[in-house]
């Protein structure tokens, strides 16, 4: 059985043939680039700051949930919010195709830790819902993701409400980032790929 490296890989070959939002109307749903990801993600876990065994994700637009896919094999739990149902909806075939494409490979398949709701991020309703079905609330998230969406909203959120020391990742700038109040930034460039930026909650 091939490990986490070929499966982390196999993902990214299987998502980069449907990516949204690079041409035509799609701007809203741009997908994350999986082949940026995997640098990103193998910083965060030499530095220290993400562990398979602790860590809460929470992608807070995670639309057909391709980023809680390939973090899942990094953290403890990989939950994701998004608000339209549809988008939602091609998760489960997604995930049953890569699977049978990684049984096939003979390669790890994904781990049974990834949880999605539909639902606003902004609304506690849906952190309460989150809460009771996969058991981890929004002031328990270790790491909090965005590509670019709300992203200013959704760290006022996170300064108001997510526990001291909480990490957020905003994929999708480059030079000029942006800052919030009441976080530091701690990696201007995760992995040296000139795309994601991470920050503290102080
Ligand atoms: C730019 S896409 C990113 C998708 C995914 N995280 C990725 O990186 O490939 C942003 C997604 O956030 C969803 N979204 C927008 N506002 C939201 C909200 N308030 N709560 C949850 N999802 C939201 C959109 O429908 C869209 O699918």
């Amino acid at each position: 059985m091939n490990g986490k490296h070929e499966a982390l890989w196999a993902i990214a070959r299987f998502f980069d043939t449907i990516r949204y939002g690079y041409e035509g109307h799609e701007g809203y749903r741009k997908s994350t680039d999986l082949f940026k990801m995997i640098p990103c993600l193998e910083d965060l876990m030499t530095r220290g700051l993400i562990h398979p065994q602790w860590t809460n994700f929470l992608d807070l637009g995670c639309a057909d949930g391709r980023v809680n896919l390939m973090m899942s094999y990094f953290v403890r739990n990989s939950i994701g919010i998004e608000i339209d149902k549809e988008i939602l909806n091609e998760f489960e075939p997604r995930k049953a195709h890569l699977n049978r494409l990684l049984k096939d490979q003979k390669i790890q398949p994904i781990p049974e830790n990834v949880h999605l709701f539909s639902g606003d991020s902004l609304e506690p309703g849906t952190h309460a819902r989150v809460k009771e079905i996969s058991g981890v609330s929004f002031e328990e998230m270790d790491l909090l993701y965005t590509y670019i969406t709300l992203h200013d909203l959704f760290g006022e959120m996170i300064v108001e409400k997510a526990q001291k020391g909480a990490l957020y990742m905003v994929y999708g700038f480059s030079r000029i980032l942006p800052r919030y109040e009441g976080m530091e930034l701690l990696i201007p460039d995760v992995g040296s790929q000139g795309i994601a930026a991470l920050y503290r909650k102080l």
